[in-house]
């Protein structure tokens, strides 16, 4: 594989999507396809494909398309889901229990290996099969395991001090729910945020727009811009 490094994060951005395709095709029974036919299923083009796919080296034979196991593969290990990092996951609530229940973790890259929370009430509970931890036993726990990286389902105020700890006890990387800009704290962290009300502003802002543009008089130009569809 090339170097990631000059990768631009829209591309690594869109490589999940890739991945979600080609699984469902394989699990289809697709085992071959054109880059114009992958375009037309994810809505995209095939020169945006070709070009994203460009930047690992192709993947793609003239007249022939992709074999969609072999790009599947290739997506994955580029991906690094094979890595299996080591996750703790702090905040045993609503959202914290969500994501212990619902994410894929062994199949994207990583193995959840201990639940946090402060709450007596939750301590000792069982969330699909794991024991939420006494968050007392936080930085003990870092010391004796590895821990690659750190999943916040906290509020703000605990995520501040809370990370404090988990910096100091080397973690680097946080899979970040909670409403804390981490790398204002620290510049040599890896922060994925995720924001549910960013996106649900974002179908806000591309109903709003594709509703201003219906509303147009039929004799104006038409639009040159591309349209609104937001993909994940
Ligand atoms: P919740 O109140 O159900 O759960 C929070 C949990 O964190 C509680 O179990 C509490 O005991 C625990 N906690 C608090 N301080 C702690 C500490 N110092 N150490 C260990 N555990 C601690 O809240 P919910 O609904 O699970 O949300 C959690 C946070 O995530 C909230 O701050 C919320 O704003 C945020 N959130 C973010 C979303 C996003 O899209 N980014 C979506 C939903 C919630």
């Amino acid at each position: 594989m090339p170097d990631n490094k000059k990768i631009s994060m829209s591309v690594v951005r869109r490589l999940p999507r890739y991945y979600r395709f080609l699984l469902e095709f394989k699990n289809n029974g697709i085992y071959r396809i054109s880059s114009k036919a992958l375009a037309d299923k994810m809505g995209t083009s095939a020169s945006q494909i070709r070009q994203d796919l460009n930047c690992f080296g192709g993947f793609g034979q003239q007249g022939y398309g992709y074999d969609v196991p072999k790009l599947f593969d290739e997506i994955s290990a580029i991906l690094g889901l094979s890595n299996q990092y080591k996750a703790i996951l702090l905040g045993a609530g609503n959202l914290g229990r969500a994501i212990v229940n619902h994410v894929f973790f062994q199949s994207r890259g990583f193995e959840l290996t201990a639940i946090f929370d402060k709450n007596p009430q939750l301590i000792g509970s069982c969330i699909n099969g794991m024991t939420v931890l006494d968050v007392s036993g936080l930085e003990d726990f870092c010391r004796q395991n590895t821990v690659d990286t750190a999943i916040l389902c906290l509020p703000k105020e605990s995520a501040e001090q809370i990370v404090d700890i988990l910096y100091r006890s080397g973690i680097r990387s946080f899979w970040n729910f909670s409403h804390l800009d981490l790398s204002m704290k620290y510049s040599d962290v890896i922060t994925e945020n995720v924001h549910l009300n960013d996106s649900l502003m974002t179908l806000c802002c591309c109903i709003t727009a594709a509703r201003e543009e219906s509303a147009l008089p039929s004799d104006r130009p038409e639009k040159t811009e591309a349209s609104h569809s937001s993909k994940s």
